[in-house]
């Protein structure tokens, strides 16, 4: 089922903001009409680089009023998970391979009244998150390997798209989200939300030097609309 290109949100990732001038950046990008603010926290040990913490998000929390999210790309995430909370995030995405216990952290993150995301690297089957679908508020397809932004879409990405999407349908859940990380740019969106994809993180298409965030966030909901 191809989805209407209206239910499509874009959450730019400040991972390849100008962080010297983050408060405008992240003012453009909602001026240019983004849905969401997406936080890429790394912790140099389940991806090499590091990013920030729950610091950042409170500091972000109080830039915009757009929804956030907090990928996080950390190992034991369930020592994390209340500071983002407690900072003001409305979505935490935890990675499979970070925990034991998958069940209860997304248990615990929707039970504090966030949105509880379960993502998985490009190399981990989904049949590792089948049980956590009936309660995750989406399953987020990395369609790179994570750690870094810029670099490009892996293709076989697609076929996991459409297969979250049925896995999620079949057991009842047409109203979670499909969400792709990675990669996500003017050549690639079409075909990703022809996929199932209904929110999609962009780092690199927002923030560039080639063009201003308010061009890059045209360009790519124009490339949503092209056959
Ligand atoms: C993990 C990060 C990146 C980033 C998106 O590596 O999650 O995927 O958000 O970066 P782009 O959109 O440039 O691939």
């Amino acid at each position: 089922m191809t989805r209407p290109v209206q239910h499509v949100q874009i959450a730019p990732s400040i991972l390849n903001a100008d962080w010297t001038r983050l408060a405008d950046q992240i003012a453009e990008a909602e001026a240019a009409g983004v849905d969401w603010i997406s936080l890429d926290v790394m912790d140099g040990n389940f991806v090499p680089p590091i990013t920030f913490g729950g610091q950042m998000a409170s500091a972000v929390r109080g830039l915009t009023a757009l929804p956030i999210e907090a990928h996080l790309m950390v190992e034991h995430p369930e020592d994390q998970i209340d500071e983002f909370i407690d900072a003001g995030v409305d979505c935490v995405t935890i990675h499979v391979e970070t925990t034991r216990h998958p069940h209860r952290l997304l248990q615990r993150i929707s039970e504090r009244g966030v949105e509880a995301g379960i993502t998985l690297n490009p190399g981990t089957p989904l049949s590792e998150i089948e049980a956590v679908l009936p309660i995750c508020g989406r399953v987020q397809i990395m369609s790179v390997n994570p750690g870094w932004g810029g670099q490009r879409f892996i293709p076989e990405s697609l076929s996991r798209i459409r297969r979250a999407r049925e896995m999620l349908d079949a057991c009842g859940r047409d109203d979670a989200r499909v969400a792709v990380d990675g990669g996500v740019n003017e050549s690639t969106i079409a075909e990703i939300v022809a996929a199932g994809a209904d929110w999609l993180v962009a780092g690199s298409a927002v923030y560039n030097d080639r063009e201003s965030v308010s061009e890059a966030v045209t360009r790519l909901r124009r490339a949503l609309t092209r056959d």
